[in-house]
């Protein structure tokens, strides 16, 4: 059933207490874009189908004790082989736009040499579909399903990765460019690069601090030089940037709690914004890497600093910082969602207000915003989530008060669509407001997503 279907029926009609109510529709501009997001990998499957290669996430996932729940993106969500009946979800959660990502193995298996075509008139069939459906196409290039071919030379570690970025971009630009409505480069390339090469919890797996730096580093120059390279094809579609933000709060108010904040602010935030907008990597943080910094070859700052549309931004919660490492999250009082995460909204206009203030960013999005909580299907067959519907409302009123503070917001967009594959936490954290039974592939509308409707619906008639 999809939430629109019924809207006056008594199943889906919206107790007053799931309303959004804490923000009002003064808060935000005529212009401002409504959305939801997910990722291929996440939610796709059909892992080899029509032609796809394997992707480091694939191979990933076959590597024992990785995922939580030992499961793999094989199925997911079934997406790919239900995209008419996903689009029609979209619709009729009455959404503005839909962030979703290319898989780059779906569409060049290896990385490097041919193309797959069906694996492009899939992403044209769901860019059409939306556009047909009156829903904005925000596309992400790399939500981090490397090919697999590419990481047997080296992956993200190796500069020739950039080249192959860069003919990926130019290749969805080509055939895309003129119909989306934004391209994001990189999804979170702080998480590819600590998670993905440092700590080695994210594919492909690797620990190897020195290496991490060199990924980043990788990540930020093929960023550049595929705007610049899309650019030059003609394409007039906003682009830009998603990273993971969070402020760093120190535990106490000890120089030492505040120095170690400020270093874990320098190497999440600070690392990728300052060669985007100010030509350099921060040198506390530089200093902290010693022998572990990257390479950088000449004239790398100049590509990194090709003038950007948009910054996405994807925030979840805050980060307490202390210097000797012992701070809980627990002890901060504040709700935890079921990642553990603290639910902490002002951290989300400080985010926005202070990305505006440090880095005169031309636009902001909320590329991702929202909570794992434990919900079950009740007897009834719905799914009460009043607290992520709760979670939505305040971090919606946060970045109306962003806003207010003169943040240049351009949309929000709710993580996720539907409950999907979380990566190393596998099926078992479920982040949707739709709900999906991964015995049926079922999909329900949770309570939250009547309620995101409703705030949507809302805010488009007082436009
Ligand atoms: C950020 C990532 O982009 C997304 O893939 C992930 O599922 C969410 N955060 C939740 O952890």
């Amino acid at each position: 059933p999809s939430p629109a279907a019924s809207p006056a029926s008594a199943p889906h009609a919206t107790p007053a207490a799931l309303a959004l109510p804490t923000a009002s529709a003064a808060d935000f501009p005529a212009d401002f874009v409504w959305g939801v997001a997910t990722s291929a990998f996440q939610i796709e499957g059909a892992a080899d189908a029509d032609g796809k290669g394997p992707s480091i996430w694939d191979s990933f996932c076959r590597q024992p004790g990785v995922i939580a729940d030992g499961s793999d993106g094989d199925v997911a969500c079934g997406h790919y082989d239900r995209l008419e009946q996903d689009l029609d979800m979209i619709r009729d959660l009455g959404v503005d736009a839909y962030r979703f990502s290319v898989s780059w193995p779906r569409v060049r298996p290896t990385g490097d040499g041919d193309w797959n075509e069906p694996g492009l008139v899939f992403y044209e069939r769901l860019v059409d579909g939306l556009i047909a459906r009156g829903i904005k196409p925000y596309l992400t290039l790399n939500h981090w399903d490397l090919p697999q071919a590419l990481q047997d030379v080296g992956g993200w570690g190796n500069r020739a990765t950039v080249e192959r970025f860069v003919e990926y971009a130019v290749g969805i630009a080509k055939r895309l460019g003129g119909k989306v409505a934004s391209i994001a480069t990189h999804n979170e390339p702080w998480v590819m690069a600590q998670l993905g090469h440092e700590t080695g919890v994210f594919a492909p797996g690797i620990k190897d601090r020195r290496i991490a730096a060199q990924v980043s580093h990788h990540l930020l120059v093929s960023h550049g030089l595929a705007v610049t390279a899309m650019r030059a094809l003609g394409v007039t579609a906003p682009l830009g940037i998603v990273l993971n933000l969070a402020p760093m709060v120190p535990a106490t108010d000890s120089a030492a709690d505040r120095a170690k904040a400020r270093l874990e602010d320098g190497k999440l935030r600070r690392w990728y914004m300052d060669p985007l907008f100010k030509g350099g990597y921060p040198r506390d943080v530089l200093d902290d890497l010693g022998h572990a910094a990257p390479y950088v070859e000449a004239g790398d700052m100049a590509l990194i600093q090709v003038p950007i549309d948009f910054v996405g931004v994807n925030y979840y919660s805050r980060g307490m910082i202390s210097a000797d490492g012992s701070w809980d999250a627990k002890a901060g009082g504040l709700e935890l969602t079921d990642m553990g995460w603290e639910v902490y909204p002002q951290g989300l206009t400080d985010l926005l207000v202070g990305l505006h203030r440090d880095y005169a960013v031309k636009r902001l999005y909320v590329t991702e915003n929202g909570g794992a909580f434990k919900d079950p299907i009740g007897a009834d067959g719905r799914v009460h989530d009043e607290d992520r519907t709760r979670y939505l409302d305040t971090h919606i009123a946060a970045v109306g008060e962003a806003l207010r503070q003169g943040a240049p917001m351009g949309g929000y967009m709710v993580w996720s669509l539907m409950d999907n594959f979380e990566w190393a936490s596998g099926y078992e954290k479920r982040f949707g407001i739709v709900h999906v039974d991964y015995a049926t592939l079922a999909r329900t509308p949770k309570d939250s997503a009547v309620a995101y409707r409703d705030f949507v619906r809302r805010q488009r008639a007082a436009r």
